[in-house]
Parts: C-alpha cells; sequence; structure tokens
C-alpha cells in the first residue's frame, strides 16, 4: 500500500523512479534517438487550450465510451506494454485486472512476460490481445487462435515495429532481456527488493515464445551490447494482403496499432479494421513522427467515423482526454501511465493511475460544461494550429444581458 496518494501521473512516475534501478526506469520511460517524437507527444497536448461553456448542468457526468461496439465505463484503455513483469512481478497481468474490475479494456501485450494463457487463467475475460506480425502466417495464426482459445475477444495488430527503434538509453544502460546485472551493478545493489522479485520470480523473457523461466545464471553476466530484441521475432515482410488474412481469421474486433499516415489509415480501413489506435508507439520507434493529437484531426476527416480512433500516447492528465476526444478519439489509450502506476505499486499502482486520470477527467469535465463524453466537440477547443472544425457561432442577439 501507498504511503499517501500519489496526486497525479507525474507523482506516480517519481514513485517508479525511485523503486527501479535506472536501467529499468529509462526503458520504460524512454524513446527513441532524440526522442522529439517522445517530447512532441506531451507537447502538443500542452499547446493546446480549452474554451468552457457556462450554465450547462454539470451535477450528473457521464463518462462513458463505446470503442468497436463495446460500452466501456471510462473512455481510457490500457496500451499493451510488453516485457513488464521486469517492472514488478504482477506484469502484464495488473491491467487485465484492473481493465476488469473498472469496466474498461486492456490489451495485453504478445511480448508479455506471462503467456496470454497465464493472464488468462488470472483474469478471466482478458479483453484483448495485441499480435504481432511474428514470422509468417502459420505463427500469427497460430497465436490468434491461442488468444480465441483463451477467451480475449479483440485483436489488436502492431505495425510499427519492422525493426528495433534507436533507444540510445538502452544502448547505454546495456538493457538486455533478461537483464545482466553485471552492467550497472550499483544501480541493482541500490534496490534490493527490486532484485529479489526478479530472481524469485524471473518474469522477464516472453513467455508466449518459451515457457520456461530463464535459468538464474542468466542474469550473472554482463552485458556486451544492447538488448537482445524482441523485435527480431518480426516479420520485415508484412503485407496488406496479410492484413486481410489476418481479418478473415478473426471475427471478433480487430484494431491496428501504427498506422500513421491518411492513407496507410484509409487502406487498412479498407481492409477491414474495426479501431486504429493513433500514435507513435509512445515514440520508442520511429523519430521524428508527429504526435496522435497533431494527426487526428486528419485522420478523423478521412476516415469519416469508419472506425473508431483511439488516441495513444502522451496522456498524463484527465484534460488530455479531453483534448483528444474534442479533435475526434472516441478514447484514449496509456501506456506509460500504467507502467509507472504498476513499478510503484502493482495492480493497486495500476488502479492508481486510472482512478487518477478518471477523477481530472470528471473535474475537467465539470469545469468545461460538459455532461457527457458524446458531447466533447472541437467547440471546447481554441486552434492552436490544429485543423479543427470552426467553432460553433451564432451572431449576437440582443438580450436581456445586453439591455442598458
Ligand atoms: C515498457 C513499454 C513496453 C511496450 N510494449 C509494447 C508492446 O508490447 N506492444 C505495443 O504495441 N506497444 C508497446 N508499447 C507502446 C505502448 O503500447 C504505447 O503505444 C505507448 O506507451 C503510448 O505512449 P505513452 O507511454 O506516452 O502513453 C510499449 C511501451 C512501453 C512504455
Amino acid at each position: 500500500m501507498f504511503m499517501s496518494e500519489p496526486i497525479n501521473i507525474a507523482a506516480l512516475r517519481e514513485r517508479a523512479r525511485a523503486r527501479l534501478p535506472r536501467p529499468l526506469f529509462e526503458f520504460v520511460d524512454g524513446g527513441a534517438e532524440d526522442e522529439v517524437t517522445l517530447n512532441a507527444n506531451r507537447e502538443s497536448f500542452r499547446e493546446l487550450r480549452v474554451l468552457p461553456r457556462l450554465f450547462t448542468d454539470v451535477s450528473e457526468i457521464d463518462l462513458s465510451a463505446t470503442i468497436a461496439g463495446r460500452q466501456l465505463t471510462v473512455p481510457i484503455l490500457f496500451s499493451p506494454a510488453g516485457l513488464v513483469g521486469v517492472v514488478h512481478p504482477a506484469g502484464e497481468t495488473a491491467p487485465a485486472i484492473v481493465a476488469r474490475r473498472h469496466g474498461t479494456l486492456a490489451i495485453v501485450s504478445g511480448h508479455g512476460t506471462y503467456s496470454l494463457e497465464e493472464v488468462a487463467q488470472i483474469q478471466p475475460s482478458p479483453g484483448w490481445f495485441n499480435i504481432f506480425p511474428w514470422g509468417e502466417r502459420d505463427r500469427y495464426g497460430a497465436m490468434i487462435d491461442r488468444a480465441r482459445s483463451a477467451g480475449f475477444t479483440g485483436l489488436c495488430l502492431t505495425v510499427d515495429t519492422t525493426v528495433a527503434g534507436n533507444r540510445e538509453r538502452d544502448i547505454r544502460n546495456g538493457w538486455t532481456a533478461p537483464p545482466r546485472l553485471g552492467s550497472h551493478l550499483h544501480e541493482y545493489a541500490i534496490h534490493p527488493r527490486w532484485v529479489v522479485n526478479l530472481m524469485r520470480h524471473r518474469r522477464c523473457t516472453l513467455r508466449n515464445f518459451a515457457p520456461q523461466p530463464p535459468p538464474l545464471r542468466s542474469f550473472a553476466r554482463r552485458a556486451s551490447h544492447a538488448a537482445a530484441s524482441t523485435i527480431d521475432l518480426i516479420s520485415r515482410s508484412f503485407s496488406w494482403e496479410d492484413l486481410e488474412w489476418i481479418r478473415a481469421q478473426w471475427e471478433g474486433p480487430l484494431a491496428l496499432k501504427g498506422a500513421f499516415s491518411v492513407r496507410d489509415a484509409i487502406r487498412a480501413a479498407e481492409c477491414g479494421i474495426d479501431v486504429l489506435l493513433v500514435g507513435n508507439h509512445g515514440g520508442r520507434q520511429l523519430d521524428g513522427l508527429p504526435s496522435g493529437l497533431e494527426q487526428l484531426a486528419l485522420l478523423r476527416d478521412a476516415l469519416q467515423g469508419r472506425v473508431d480512433l483511439i488516441l495513444d500516447g502522451g496522456v498524463r492528465r484527465g484534460l488530455d482526454i479531453v483534448k483528444a476526444i474534442c479533435i475526434g478519439a472516441s478514447a484514449v489509450s496509456i501506456g506509460r501511465a500504467w507502467v509507472y502506476g504498476l513499478a510503484a505499486g502493482g495492480v493497486s499502482g495500476v488502479e492508481q493511475a486510472l482512478t487518477i486520470l478518471e477523477r481530472e477527467l470528471r473535474t475537467v469535465m465539470a469545469l468545461l460544461g460538459a455532461r457527457s463524453i458524446r458531447e466533447l466537440d472541437a467547440s471546447f477547443l481554441l486552434g492552436a494550429g490544429l485543423q479543427l472544425e470552426p467553432h460553433s457561432r451564432r451572431p449576437l442577439q440582443a438580450s436581456r444581458c445586453d439591455s442598458p
């Protein structure tokens, strides 16, 4: 349990920083190359201003949202985050548990330190499963069958990891999975609780592919180079036909994560996806991409409601959620916000992250004069260079307020 309640996501992040050895914290927190895209994800939220609507009755606020026909109690999903058993032994099970408890949705990473069957055993009806173009059709096809049998109801295909992003913090830190404790020995020595958890649970490898924990001796050596990449598993020749093939294999909701241009998004919609996660992998892959928020209005206009848009990346405040929905997202998805919570306090830390965002969202909606998620639109925003619909204007009429 926490000594005191973390006041916001930034406070959870500080707890995560204190609990984790630096190589681990930087693995979570960092981005690719110069982190231009990582920073853009936050900056574009900051730059956008909001405008309230006075005198609406906000005594009841409805936060429910609908994604691919499924109603959620809050417009906040959990993005897939792999290898997070290294952060805390609850790992990828934590968002599945919290999402179920709170009536929302977790996307469970296929690069998890729990196999998808283990997640489903700990949390029946575990949400959606995150696949990658692992090798050929027979390989990811088999994983789709496993996800179906385990009770996952949706699939999310990540397509922006053809090769590993150039994450220089990880290279400098000699970060590998499993972690080699011989590198940065001092950092590991001052976090004994984390080391004990790592040794005891050994949740630090991809259990969907290798069900056994790694041998203890694998932690001992000094890392000679950066991470043995999970991405080595991924095909570099995945095609639109392969996406159509996946669509044909899967009857439930299909989300695509990593299509960013209007051209690709339209093509993906034609292939029959239901949901697009609009984001740049949290700035961890191709540096130089715009933020999801910058791209959202264009995608909304191009797709005309044919797929549900979920803004993914940079969400740290309830206000961010409002802004994304005002531009055209049906909901947002959080990554680091819940991983910080996981590092800070396991399942209850993930719950804290969700509760903080939900509380902030309610406050912002009340102050803005918005009674429900459905009411949020561009009229609550002041432009700031984004392509937005013009604010709803009507001619000024003389009224009692204007009378002398
Ligand atoms: C530690 C970590 C692991 C991640 N693993 C995955 C993954 O397995 N699959 C995936 O599609 N995205 C993965 N992502 C990206 C997230 O799903 C999400 O796109 C990103 O974190 C959103 O940005 P935010 O952290 O600013 O919210 C990971 C992100 C982090 C921080």
